[in-house]
């Protein structure tokens, strides 16, 4: 039932098509190169991230099964979080030189991302950095495949890539979308997940929330969507608190692993106009302070919801009862509202999740400078759900402290 005096606009016309092909469960990593083969991989470039795939094994085992299926390879590794535009160019040559037909990217969401920005970036004769300034769009695209090490960014199914560069006019931390860049396989063995430490795992759970809320929080009608994002929704969380307790459980990680690809593969923002505000005011917290994604976001969604319920209540409200689970007996709007907000709050901290910018990064954020660095790589505005000018995202980053 909607809210008295909000506005709903009817589904919009889509196409879905996200042909990513997943291959899920124990022991899959093993078919790395088997399923480059099939690909027709001629080079394959390996790209991972500080470590933890070295230290695990993981990138033996990899190795072992290119070598296997008869596929050359070379590698790049050191990909750090929320991952520059350095190493990105040190890849476009080596891929350039090495003659590569095929990206490998063993990780996270930075190690995935930097592999989509070298697959664009090699094939173009300019630089690829104009892709993401606007400057250009991508006509090419080396194929790219996935070993997923964490859920979290959803990129292993997702047309995104975020890359940082900084400049004398700043940091500028981007996202670009492009169909060329999606994954054309992901190979997600749950048991992977398991040599996280705990805080990573809890940002990715903060992360692939957040990817749902972009698209639920929308002013368009779509009941079927908006009952699988909140089933989704609820398992994400119940499973997280399943994982705290038992970091090891199998079945918790399956349905995180998966609940990740959902949430970024598109399924969840079909025929809706989606929003996007609070990544995009996230990216300047993680490009400023170096934080990690997910911990931004748990600062960053809860003052959005806050500030755009105001004026927009529809979906907090539906938000608070479906998916948080207030039971609105006896309580007016205002308060089911206040009630959800509190209690993802609460969810977030029995993670181990802060909500306090200012506790994040261990110092007072510079408001000011972050907006005008959100001013010069997005523009005057964000947002759909409820359009912000740059005083609203002020106000939002005030009340995330
Ligand atoms: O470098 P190593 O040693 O591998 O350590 C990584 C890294 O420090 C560690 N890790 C990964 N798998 C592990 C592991 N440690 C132990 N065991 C494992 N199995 O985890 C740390 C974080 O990795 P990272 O790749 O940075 O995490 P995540 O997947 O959260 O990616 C975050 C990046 O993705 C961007 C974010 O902005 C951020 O830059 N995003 C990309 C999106 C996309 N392309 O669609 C959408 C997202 O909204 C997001 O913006
Ligand atoms: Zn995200």
């Amino acid at each position: 039932m909607p809210i008295e005096g909000t506005h709903t606009i009817v589904m919009n016309n889509f196409i879905f098509h996200s042909p990513t092909e997943f291959i899920f469960g124990r022991n899959t990593e093993n078919e790395a190169g088997s399923t480059l083969k099939r690909y027709g991989a001629g080079k394959v470039m390996l790209v991972y991230g500080g470590g933890s795939a070295e230290k695990s094994g993981l990138i033996r085992k990899i190795t072992d099964s290119l070598t296997a299926s008869g596929l050359e390879y070379v590698a790049l590794k050191g990909v750090k979080p929320n991952p520059e535009a350095d190493l990105v160019y040190e890849g476009i040559g080596l891929a350039v030189r090495e003659g590569v037909t095929f990206m490998l990217a063993v990780g996270g969401g930075s190690v995935i991302d930097t592999a989509k920005a070298i697959a664009v970036g090699a094939v173009y004769s300019g630089d690829f950095w104009d892709f993401y300034i606007g400057k250009a769009t991508p006509v090419a695209s080396l194929p790219i495949g996935v070993v997923l090490t964490i859920p979290a960014a959803g990129s292993e199914g997702s047309c995104k890539t975020v890359i940082t560069k900084k400049d004398d006019l700043g940091i500028h931390k981007i996202s670009i979308g492009s169909e060329l860049i999606r994954p054309r396989f992901a190979i997600m063995n749950p048991e992977l997940t398991m040599t996280l430490p705990w805080m990573q795992t809890a940002y990715g759970v903060a992360d692939m929330l957040c990817h749902i809320f972009e698209r639920y929080f929308s002013n368009t009608e779509a009941q079927l969507v908006n009952a699988y994002s909140e089933a989704i929704m609820r398992d994400i969380m119940d499973q997280a608190l399943t994982l705290k307790v038992n970091p090891d459980d199998y079945n918790a990680r399956a349905d995180i692993m998966w609940a990740g690809s959902l949430a970024h593969n598109g399924l969840c923002g079909v025929g809706k106009v989606e929003d996007w505000a609070s990544h995009r005011l996230e990216h300047e917290v993680s490009a400023f302070y170096n934080v990690a994604h997910g911990a931004g976001l748990a600062c960053i969604f809860p003052a959005w919801l806050l500030y755009v319920a105001k004026r927009n209540p529809d979906m907090a409200w539906k938000f608070a009862i479906n998916v948080m689970s207030v039971n609105p007996q006896g309580l007016d709007t205002d308060h089911i509202i206040a009630h959800g907000i509190s209690t993802l709050k609460q969810f977030y901290n029995d993670l181990g999740l802060t909500t306090s910018l200012r506790e994040l990064i261990g110092e007072e954020p510079d408001i000011d400078a972050m907006v005008e660095s959100l001013r010069h790589n997005i523009g005057d505005t964000l947002g759909n759900y409820m359009p912000l000018s740059m005083d609203d995202c002020k106000e939002i980053y005030r009340l995330a402290l």
